[in-house]
């Protein structure tokens, strides 16, 4: 019998079935596991017939890409990684702003560009996997992946996430750099309670279809590959556990037909965390069944799979099945084919090349939020000679690439800033603030640094010198924030305040009487009405990636006019948690005993160095069809001295429903440049279908009736033009 699966002129299904055919019970179990390939991945190979590893990098994939070449069947390992703002753990790689930051610039097309050289840059040291994006919606700032989110929104998740899936997955899968792309953490695993990562989620199914799986939909729809359960449970269920999810809704209704890969040790944590398994065997028999195609991370899977088939507790066509959507994709990447050895020569050239920091800078530039700005203090005035920048993040590597970077993931030792014991890891390619801003003032401006605090130690500070440094300059520049230790995985926190001796420092900068200006490095909003009442100008640049501190220095000399807007709402106090725009309306809620319930900066909201007018809108019609186009058009004018970029956004609330619809839910957004003087008519077209909601039955519908419309440039009333529609 010819070797069909090795022959590329048959279709992948063929070469899947072929194969199938060929391999052992013991073979199609390996496939599915994937496991930490720093850890013994020889015996995977040559034993237990592994599919796929992760966490490898370097020299090493090739080795073992080679071991399994020559094992029975030569089926090629599917290498992972969460290359999830470049390939950040590749010393010399890209690294971009965090998903949060890169959220900020509301710009898909960029996003689409970032994936595609994340991919082109994976692809080149061997790898063929993303575990990226995070769909999680950021809704409680305690959790510790905010960061890792695109802020708290589903549309504009579903649009970004969308795009980056574009991005790295390519037209073709058989593309030599396109990658598999992987939509997680399927789903509501944002929604903690207490912001405890991975504890239960509270969600009906009527609030899980409203608002948690609309933007895996638009994953599915842009071709997604893969999905990964989330740890936690929903309704008692764990997700890796809950065969209605992942089965019926997933596979079946939504026709998913890519795989579904459990997170990290899901299955073993049925029986060891969340007990909803008496013994591992079992866990695994839950697992199967609910419809985990690759199992991360449970090493006993392999044995207690195989047993469960030969006692016949598990039908082997469960496993057939499951087989196949993994084969099926490595036909597809070409993985067979030998197209994708890495290409050590070519990687070391285009790995942080020039073209790919470009986009670095300009997605750190689209990231930056100016959040005040008061008597136009920003950009820097000519007059302005003598700078002192002061502040823990000024010269931080860390806390400016952010999580899913070199080092920055050793749980074990949380207190330890981790790249300093990573000699290996090539620092010289980041530009901090202080590179940036040394190399853009050049010979006639001065500037001087003091770090001024440690950002955890409270009792490690040096406040007198920077005042001294304060006094001496014309402005003070205050980097301030958190860093890599407060966010992550098991970096939950209970407070947002600013740590160590930040905000003594602050203060004493403020009480030198010269303008403040402050910088925000840090990986989720954090509660700073100090800063918001006494700063003269505040710039949020979230964990801005390699070419961070170029963009901070073009922002703040005026190179560059900021046109980031949050994705996030900022609150003014922990207490208020959790404080997203998008809220369902409700009796008393708009205040607390001690403040306002209103956040401190809203999602949306972002200043720029001009100004914009709205007027004139128009729809193009009052009485719509649910099968109708609706379009919306304002005039927008660009009023103050310089060129722009403005992010104009529309709203919708659907004013009496059946249930509860949100107070305002963005249903589009268009970019626009305005030259400094210029108007434009700006147009934004929505089909009425849009305007749905799930009812009590659990169904997706648009109800007759009344819908306000709202455009501007934030999710404030203040900042929004209305008007009213009826659908009939
Ligand atoms: C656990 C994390 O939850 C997930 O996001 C990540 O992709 C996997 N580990 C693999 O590193």
């Amino acid at each position: 019998m010819s070797e069909i699966y090795k022959n590329p002129s048959y279709t992948p299904i063929e070469r899947t079935n072929d194969l199938l055919s060929r391999m052992t019970l013991e073979e199609k179990i390996g496939q599915m596991c994937i496991v930490d390939g720093r850890k013994d991945p020889e015996t995977w190979i040559y034993k237990k017939h592994v599919g796929s590893l992760l966490h490898v990098t370097g020299d090493k994939v090739i080795k073992l890409q080679k071991m399994a070449s020559k094992t029975r069947l030569g089926i090629p390992i599917l290498f992972g990684i969460d290359a999830v703002h470049g390939h950040a753990f590749q010393s010399g790689a890209t690294v971009f702003p965090s998903q949060l930051g890169m959220s900020s610039s509301w710009n898909p097309e960029l996003l689409e560009k970032i994936a595609h050289i994340t991919a082109i840059e994976v692809t080149l040291t061997g790898l063929h996997w993303t575990f990226s994006p995070v769909l999680c919606i950021g809704r409680d700032l305690r959790w510790g992946r905010i960061d890792e989110t695109f802020g708290e929104d589903p549309y504009l998740i579903g649009i970004l996430a969308s795009a980056m899936i574009r991005g790295y997955q390519g037209k073709n899968l058989s593309d030599p750099y396109s990658i598999l792309a992987c939509a997680k953490h399927f789903i509501a695993y944002g929604e903690t309670q207490g912001g405890r990562d991975s504890s239960e989620s509270d969600v009906s199914e009527r609030k899980l279809r409203s608002i948690f799986l609309p933007p895996f939909v638009e994953a599915i729809k842009a071709g997604c590959a893969t999905f990964m359960a989330g740890y936690n449970a929903i309704d008692g269920i764990p997700c890796s556990a809950n065969k209605w999810l992942l089965t019926n809704l997933l596979k079946e209704e939504l026709n998913f037909n890519g795989f579904v890969v459990t997170d990290w040790d899901n299955v073993g944590n049925l029986h060891r965390k969340q007990k909803v398994a008496p013994n591992i065997k079992k866990a695994c028999e839950i697992a199967l069944s609910a419809g985990n195609d690759m199992i991360m991370s449970t090493p006993e899977f392999f044995e207690e799979a195989v047993k469960l088939v030969k006692e016949g507790i598990i039908k082997e066509d469960l496993i057939d099945k499951a087989c196949r959507r993994i084969l099926m994709l490595k036909f597809k990447l070409g993985l067979f084919d030998n197209k994708r050895f890495p290409n050590s020569k070519k990687a070391i050239s285009i790995l942080g090349c020039k073209e790919h920091r470009k986009i670095a800078y300009k997605s750190a530039l689209e990231s930056i939020v100016l959040l005040k700005n008061e008597n136009n203090i920003l950009p820097l005035s000519k007059e302005i000679k003598r700078i002192a920048l002061i502040g823990p993040n000024c010269n931080d590597i860390q806390a400016q690439l952010g999580d899913w970077s070199f080092g920055a993931r050793e749980l074990e030792h949380p207190e330890i800033p981790t790249l300093d014991y990573h000699p290996e890891y090539d620092t010289s390619p980041i530009v901090t603030i202080l590179k940036g801003m040394k190399k853009r003032a050049g010979n006639d401006i001065i500037i001087n640094y003091e770090k001024g605090c440690d950002i955890i130690d409270k009792n490690n500070h040096n406040i007198n010198k920077a005042v001294k440094i304060a006094k001496k300059s014309d402005v003070v520049i205050a980097v301030v924030g958190d860093t890599n230790i407060l966010n992550g995985e098991l970096r939950d926190r209970v407070e947002l305040n600013l740590t160590g001796a930040q905000q003594q420092l602050l203060t004493a900068l403020k009480e030198t009487g010269k303008p403040l200006i402050v910088v925000l490095i840090n990986g989720k909003p954090l509660t700073i009405p100090w800063i918001k009442e006494n700063a003269d100008a505040i710039l949020e640049a979230w964990n801005p990636g390699l070419e961070g501190g170029n963009a901070l220095a073009s922002i703040i000399f005026g190179d560059f006019n900021p046109c980031g807007k949050l994705t996030i709402s900022f609150p003014r106090h922990i207490g208020q948690q959790p404080v997203f725009y998008n809220q369902l309306p409700g009796w008393h809620s708009n205040r607390y005993v001690e403040m306002s319930a209103e956040p401190l900066f809203p999602f949306g909201f972002g200043l720029s160095y001009t100004n914009y007018e709205y007027s004139n809108l128009q729809v193009s019609s009052t009485n719509l069809k649910p099968t109708d186009k609706l379009t919306v058009s304002v005039d927008v004018h660009n009023t103050g001295k310089y060129d722009g970029t403005e992010i104009v956004q529309l709203y919708i609330n659907d004013i009496y429903s059946s249930v509860t619809t949100p107070i305002k839910e963005l249903k589009g957004f268009k970019r626009i440049n305005l030259k400094a003087g210029e108007k434009k008519r700006v147009s934004i077209t929505i089909p009425v279908s849009s305007l749905t909601l799930i009812n009590s039955e659990c169904k997706s519908i648009v109800e007759p009736g009344e819908f306000e419309i709202m455009i501007g440039s934030s999710s404030m009333d203040k900042d929004l033009l209305k008007i009213v529609v009826e659908v009939i």
